[in-house]
């Protein structure tokens, strides 16, 4: 069985199989693949802000069939997980914060793509972001809600080699423990994810590079969205 054999059979006819995004029935919905960019920064309108903004752009210029939503953690009281395992009997959970508000927004049957953006911080994801990705366990244990959405991840850090790839790593993992189908960038720069530089001369705005793998990663996770929630490969 060819590629696109194995996508329309193994995926899109699969029942079941598909939980995210439009329903699988071949253009038949006029509802729209959502993705979502889930800023970790907790500085608002920053630099990782900007870089998701690029990438969101990329992956609506996609198709009319893309929307996209950026999510702000900076100002958001959001802390970790304690484990009391309350959220195993339903979405919702002890800690009183501002995790409630996102909840319905994640678990938005629509959402066909999550891309998590974070800064560095010593090498790994900030504070906000893990915080962030262990309390959507929640999605977890209430029927792998976030299983088969196109997982994409996005770094910045102000040095060149400052960690962004070992972020990227460490971000995937959680999504992967989702069931979530984690891509690269994509053509022509695919590696593992979008990384950028902020501290060099003219900010992030001058890291053309950076900026080039933020708009092929949203790209790349709109194509797969699109891709595995109708059945069809492109091209
Ligand atoms: C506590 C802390 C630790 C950091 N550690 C790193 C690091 O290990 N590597 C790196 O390249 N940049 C590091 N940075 C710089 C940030 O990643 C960088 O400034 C990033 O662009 C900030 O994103 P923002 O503008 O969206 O907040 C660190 C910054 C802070 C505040």
């Amino acid at each position: 069985m060819d590629r696109r054999g194995f996508l329309t059979t193994g995926l899109a006819a699969g029942a079941g199989v598909i939980s995210a995004g439009v329903p699988s029935a071949k253009g038949q919905s006029s509802e729209k693949a959502k993705i979502l960019g889930i800023n970790c920064s907790p500085r608002k309108g920053k630099t990782t802000c900007k870089a998701l903004e690029t990438c969101l752009q990329a992956a609506e210029q996609v198709s009319s069939k893309i929307e996209t939503q950026l999510i702000e953690l900076g100002g958001l009281d959001i802390r970790g997980c304690n484990a009391c395992m309350e959220c195993k009997k339903g979405l919702k959970c002890s800690i009183e914060d501002d995790f409630a508000k996102l909840i319905p927004t994640l678990a938005d049957k629509n959402v066909a793509g999550m891309i998590i953006g974070t800064p560095v911080y010593f090498g790994t994801m900030t504070s906000q972001c893990k915080a962030f990705l262990d309390r959507c366990g929640m999605f977890r244990f209430n029927n792998w809600i976030f299983r088969n959405r196109i997982g994409g991840t996005l770094a910045v850090g102000s040095m060149r080699n400052g960690g962004q790839e070992i972020t990227l790593q460490e971000v995937r993992t959680v999504l992967l423990c989702h069931d979530m189908i984690c891509v690269s960038e994509g053509k022509d720069t695919a590696h593992f994810g979008a990384t950028l530089v902020s501290g060099g001369e003219g900010g992030i705005e001058a890291d053309t590079f950076g900026l080039k793998t933020a708009g092929n990663l949203g790209r790349r996770v709109a194509e797969l969205a699109l891709l595995v929630n109708s059945g069809t490969a492109g091209a």
